[in-house]
């Protein structure tokens, strides 16, 4: 059976806490990943809103950092900017849900206060 953009797309997420939850969010939802873990009740200060300018929404890729696409400029001149940023390092809301997020594994690590 193929597999359909609409199917629900599996994800790891730990916490900043080191709360460990298996999460299923749409395939083909049309927001991007920071904003998808908002409605899981994941806080995300997302200063800039989500245009990848002030890394409220860093996360470390824990599994699957391969299937990922290239971060694009914007994302990889904050990312240069992070002290804590490693060569895992990922803005959530720089990635579009998608089949390439199938079993990925990430941690919260950017703000989360308002
Ligand atoms: S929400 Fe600001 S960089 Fe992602």
């Amino acid at each position: 059976m193929a597999f359909t953009d609409s199917e629900p797309v599996r994800l790891t997420i730990k916490d900043r806490s080191g709360n460990v939850r298996n999460i299923e969010i749409p395939g083909d939802a049309e927001y991007n990943l920071m904003e998808v873990l908002k409605t899981f009740s994941y806080k995300m200060r997302a200063t800039c809103g989500g245009m990848g300018l002030c890394a409220d929404c860093h996360c470390k890729i824990v599994d699957g950092l391969d299937r990922l696409p290239e971060p694009g400029w914007q994302e990889l001149e904050t990312l240069d900017v992070i002290p804590d940023a490693t060569p895992r390092s990922r803005l959530s809301c720089q990635l579009m849900p998608g089949r390439y997020l199938q079993g990925i594994s990430l941690e919260l690590l950017g703000a989360d206060h308002y």
